[in-house]
């Protein structure tokens, strides 16, 4: 996946492609990451990136969005990371 512009993942926050089930973020300015968003508790897909944490809805487990790794809640991983490049303002993510 790529073309997605740099300018539509906040610092401390991301973005959720939902049709590639990839979440973006940008733990710091200029650092971007990416993960599967599939959650491996039971399949939800991840929703909000607040202050550098990514939350599933389903039955709130939370990942820190720096290294995909869980913090809190039900699931029993992290997201799984994936490779991430950045050139001319847009992100790949294989
Ligand atoms: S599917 Fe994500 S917490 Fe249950």
């Amino acid at each position: 996946m790529s073309g997605i512009p740099t300018s539509d993942v906040p610092v401390d926050g991301g973005k959720v492609i939902v049709d590639a089930r990839v979440v973006i973020t940008q733990p710091a300015q200029g650092t971007f990451k990416a993960f599967t968003a599939i959650c491996p508790h039971a399949g939800c897909e991840v929703t909000d990136i607040v202050q550098n944490v990514i939350y599933c809805p389903c039955h709130g487990s939370t990942f820190d969005a720096s290294t995909g790794a869980r913090i809190a809640g039900p699931t029993p991983t992290g997201l799984t990371p994936l490779s991430v490049t950045v050139s001319g303002g847009t992100i790949s993510v294989r």
